[in-house]
């Protein structure tokens, strides 16, 4: 209250002088200079509590302008209406910049509150039991780890593509019988000079895409769906697979070989996995290979790296030279090694999970029993 008494005591001068109203020149005077104080302390004002308690001094039950209307009555008739004008001119200008500094007050004090309440929508948000997280994107980000630990970075390519670049520029023309080892998915109606449109069979596709955007050395790896015409347990017409590219000079098999066995190790946490690598054939890659994981089932659950069974996970080879041509890339200088993995095979055999179909029927008993936590990482 001191403060207070001590912030405003300046007006009570000003204001007791002002209410000695008798003759008229000092009056008006004195209106004046009441005048220009209330607008300056208004405007200097700097918190609607101070407002408040300039307001009050003013306009209170015995506030300075309100005692001077109070006694505007008691004037003769001349006085009455001169000062009477005046002090109603005062009255309201005085009123009406307050209301205007209370605006203005209300503002800033809304803008900082907003600011000291300010939500980031995008922090993500508090892990809670809501849903689950699918096996393909546990499995994606944690093979994404492992081969951005080797150097790799990502690349992408469309999954809508043409024969030109899911077929002809991997070393399989017009005609080629390879083309029938795929059961492709046409969209018959777009063809172009590039061919028919199809649904991308493989994610080699990419290897082209990064080949041609990109002048080696460089190491490439890609995620992504693609699609064949084949449905049972162990094949669906949409599958995922991750795919890996590397073009250097005098990279070969033998890099490869280590590569596929050290990243295997890694993935499923193993040091003795047991793997075989098979003689194989794609028309993109020579000499080309397969890799098989040994399994067993016991209890409808597939258990890894024991039994006779064997599941086959990767394709890979050295780059066919055609290939690198197709690709731009020098190959009387430089060699690649490419490979591609069933990213839904993979995580059968890390995680349990029997039946391909599951990955991509939406079941929500699935997903409870086989998906990942939020908080577990
Ligand atoms: N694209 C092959 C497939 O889909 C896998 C592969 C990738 C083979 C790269 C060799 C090199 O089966």
């Amino acid at each position: 209250m001191f403060v207070v008494f001590f912030y405003f005591n300046r007006y009570f001068f000003l204001l007791e002088s002002a209410e000695d109203f008798t003759g008229d020149g000092i009056v008006v005077s004195e209106l004046d200079r009441l005048r220009a104080s209330c607008l300056y302390e208004i405007s200097n004002c700097d918190s609607l509590r101070r407002l408040d308690m300039l307001k009050n001094v003013l306009f209170g039950k015995s506030g300075k302008i309100t005692e001077m209307m109070k006694k505007l009555p008691t004037l003769k008739d001349e006085q009455k209406r001169t000062l009477g004008a005046e002090i109603n001119a005062l009255k309201n200008e005085v009123t009406q910049k307050i209301n205007a500094k209370f605006e203005e007050l209300e503002m800033k004090e809304l803008d900082k509150k907003l600011a000291s309440e300010f939500i980031d929508v995008s922090m993500p948000p508090r892990p809670c039991n809501f849903g689950k997280i699918h096996p393909i994107t546990k499995v994606e980000e944690e093979i994404s780890d492992i081969f951005s630990s080797y150097g790799f970075k990502f690349a992408d390519g469309p999954d809508i593509e043409n024969e030109y670049f899911n077929f002809t520029v991997m070393n399989m023309p017009d005609h080629h019988p390879a083309r029938t080892m795929h059961d492709t998915f046409y969209v018959h109606r777009l063809a172009d000079e590039n061919g028919r449109k199809l649904l991308r069979t493989h994610t080699s596709t990419v290897q082209m895409h990064a080949m041609r955007a990109y002048t080696p050395p460089f190491r490439f790896f890609s995620f992504g769906r693609v699609y064949r015409s084949d449905y049972d347990a162990t094949h669906t017409p949409m599958f995922n697979q991750i795919e890996g590219i590397i073009v250097d000079e005098g990279v070969g098999f033998a890099h490869l070989k280590w590569l596929m066995s050290d990243f295997l190790k890694k993935f499923f946490e193993a040091k003795d996995l047991r793997i075989r690598f098979r003689p194989s054939f794609f028309p993109f890659t020579e000499p080309s290979a397969e890799i098989d994981v040994a399994y067993e089932i016991r209890g409808g659950k597939m258990m890894l790296g024991t039994g006779n069974n064997w599941l086959e996970v990767v394709g890979c080879g050295v780059i066919h030279p055609n290939v690198l041509e197709h690709g731009k890339t020098d190959r009387s200088k430089y060699q690649g090694i490419a490979f591609g993995f069933g990213v839904e095979r993979l995580t059968s055999l890390k995680y349990g999970i029997p039946d391909l179909r599951g990955y991509f029927e939406s079941g929500e008993r699935w997903i409870n029993a086989f998906g990942f936590s939020h908080s577990a990482k």
